[in-house]
């Protein structure tokens, strides 16, 4: 009796293991519960999509829209910081669903948060992008969520105010296509789909301390864009040649689902900048005055834009030879009358903390070359110190781009003696890079490339 009673533990065990080990595999989510798994099953995988739409398929599962939940960044943040946060803080509890309301809307809508963590072999890498076949809550924001989308609540869109009612049965999908006829689904004219309000839906943050941390919807309407009639979409959608549907008609309105955003198509000539220097003949041991005008040329809203806490745009400017070499760092000179100044220029100093001050330790804040003007937010703790986490920020000290802007920056250098009887490059470099090195090491994750977004160089000849 004991005997067979100990056999049907075992057997249970092995059972209910069995299940947990399939659904592991099979899922990369552990989800038990059968109502949640259905609510999650009520929007389309994007595979669905795949066999009439390769080519949406194709272009969305490169783009950081299909790695919203499956991006070693905010897996890292996401889960060492916010959750942890969130779990010891009744101020930010709020943080485990509201992370997900836009990181991964279908985890959202299905009540299902935290959500399993994304299984390593799966985590998109910044280096090492994976394909798009994806399930539950891996699937970030994807083509039935964002075409199932009809409204949002209230009177301007953010904080994933979506309304958005995904039922058992296949569900219209919502576009902005003349007449299309599809075999598989309904469809449904949506204007929404072609306005920039259905992106501030995800891309305009406030947070539980009254703090805008990402304000990009607003910032476009606050900008020349919407009354010229580009939208988000014109730029980040831009129409290609083709067919939306493989069995439809070549149209005009094929738009691209690439979403490119702060990567190397996107961000090179982003702003172009221009050494504005009087004479190139200088002598060793003269100081001069010279300025380099940064003009915002092609992003619809600041630049840098999103997660501006993270995203860092710096003007470097030295003196080189003619290999390269840096012969002198000219660094912009500090402003004594503007408190904020600070924050406007590289330090290396470790005041930066990854989530609340009083939670964490500071690392280095930028990691950069020391004395280069700095276009980013700080954002600021309750403490009154610099914080790379959103959700503790209480004030926003910010000298970002604003579209169009042309910003003049003054430096002054004294050629040095060694520099006597050689030509020599004056060179500046605008550069683009999606968060510091510092913070990338702190979170386990790889460090990001730097990109070039404009650079003006002058020969300069100095004599004794
Ligand atoms: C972030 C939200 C979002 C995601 C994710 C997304 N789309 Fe779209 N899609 C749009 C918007 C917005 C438009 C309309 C653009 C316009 O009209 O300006 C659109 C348009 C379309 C159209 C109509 C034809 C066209 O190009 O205008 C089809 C078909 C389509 N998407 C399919 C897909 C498929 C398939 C996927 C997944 C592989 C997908 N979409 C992912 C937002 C999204
Ligand atoms: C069996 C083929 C097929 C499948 C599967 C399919 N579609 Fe379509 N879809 C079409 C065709 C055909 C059209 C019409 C294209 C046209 O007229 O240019 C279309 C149109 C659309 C439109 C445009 C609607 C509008 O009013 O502008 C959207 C959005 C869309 N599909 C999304 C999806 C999504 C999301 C999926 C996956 C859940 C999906 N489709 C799966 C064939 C399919
Ligand atoms: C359901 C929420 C949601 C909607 C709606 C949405 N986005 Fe996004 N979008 C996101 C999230 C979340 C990310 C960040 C993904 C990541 O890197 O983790 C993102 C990333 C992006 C990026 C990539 C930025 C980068 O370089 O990292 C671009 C560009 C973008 N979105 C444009 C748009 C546009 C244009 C629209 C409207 C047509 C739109 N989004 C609508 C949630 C959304
Ligand atoms: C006139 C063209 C244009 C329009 C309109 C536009 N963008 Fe952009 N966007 C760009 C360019 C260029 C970049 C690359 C430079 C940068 O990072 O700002 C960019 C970058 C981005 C990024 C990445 C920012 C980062 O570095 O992390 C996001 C997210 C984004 N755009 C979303 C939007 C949304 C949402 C809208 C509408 C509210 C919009 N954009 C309107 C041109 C545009
Ligand atoms: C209102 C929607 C929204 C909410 C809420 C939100 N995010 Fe985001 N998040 C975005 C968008 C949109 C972007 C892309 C902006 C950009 O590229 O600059 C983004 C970008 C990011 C990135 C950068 C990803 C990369 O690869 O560079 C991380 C990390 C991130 N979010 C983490 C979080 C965490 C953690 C939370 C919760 C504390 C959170 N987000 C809450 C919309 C949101």
């Amino acid at each position: 009796m004991r005997k067979s009673r100990y056999l049907v533990l075992i057997a249970a065990i092995f059972f209910i293991s069995a299940i947990f080990g399939a659904s592991h595999g099979k899922f990369s989510q552990n989800i038990t519960d059968e109502e949640t798994q259905k609510k999650y099953n009520y929007y389309d995988n994007p595979q669905v999509c795949l066999g009439c739409h390769i080519e949406k398929f194709e272009m969305w599962k490169t783009s950081q829209m299909s790695k919203a939940f499956t991006g070693d960044f905010f897996q890292a943040q996401y889960n060492k910081l916010a959750i942890v946060d969130a779990g010891r803080d009744e101020k930010v509890k709020g943080l485990k669903a509201g992370c997900i309301g836009c990181h991964s809307p279908s985890a959202y809508k299905a009540g299902d948060y935290p959500p399993t963590p994304t299984s390593p072999e799966k985590i998109d890498s910044f280096w090492n992008q994976k394909g798009g076949i994806k399930l539950f809550a891996d699937r970030g924001v994807f083509c039935d969520f964002c075409h199932t989308i009809e409204n949002f609540e209230g009177k301007s869109p953010f904080n994933h105010n979506y309304v958005s009612n995904a039922t058992p049965e296949i569900d219209p999908k919502r576009g902005d296509l003349e007449d299309p006829w599809s075999p598989y689904h309904e469809t449904e004219t949506s204007e929404l789909h072609a306005d920039a309000k259905f992106c501030g839906i995800c891309h305009n943050e406030l947070n539980d301390f009254g703090v805008w941390v990402k304000a990009t919807e607003i910032e476009y309407q606050d900008g020349p864009y919407p009354s010229m009639d580009i939208a988000c979409q014109t730029c980040h959608m831009a129409p290609i040649a083709g067919k939306p549907a493989k069995m439809g008609p070549v149209r005009d309105e094929n738009h691209g689902h690439w979403f490119g955003g702060g990567f190397t198509g996107f961000v090179e000539g982003a702003a172009k900048i221009t050494i504005n220097i009087e004479g190139t003949d200088l002598k060793a041991g003269e100081k001069i005055n010279f300025s380099i005008k940064v003009h915002h040329l092609a992003p619809g809203h600041k630049f840098p834009t999103g997660a501006s806490e993270e995203r860092d745009v710096w003007l470097h400017v030295g003196v080189y030879d003619k290999e390269g070499n840096e012969l002198d760092h000219i660094k912009i000179p500090r402003n004594p009358d503007d408190p904020n100044d600070k924050y406007f220029i590289t330090t290396n100093r470790k005041v930066a903390y990854p989530t609340h001050s009083r939670y964490s330790e500071p690392i280095e804040r930028d990691s950069l070359p020391e004395g280069d003007r700095l276009y980013h937010s700080a954002f600021i703790d309750s403490d009154g110190n610099f914080t790379y986490a959103q959700w503790y920020a209480t004030k926003d000290i910010e000298n970002r781009l604003e579209p169009l802007e042309e910003k003049i920056e003054q430096y002054q250098w004294t050629v040095p003696d060694k520099l006597a009887g050689q030509t020599v490059v004056l060179r500046a470099v605008l550069n683009y890079r999606r968060m510091p090195d510092s913070y990338a090491k702190f979170l386990g994750i790889p460090t990001r490339p730097t990109l070039e977004v404009s650079r003006d160089e002058r020969l300069l000849e100095i004599s004794k």
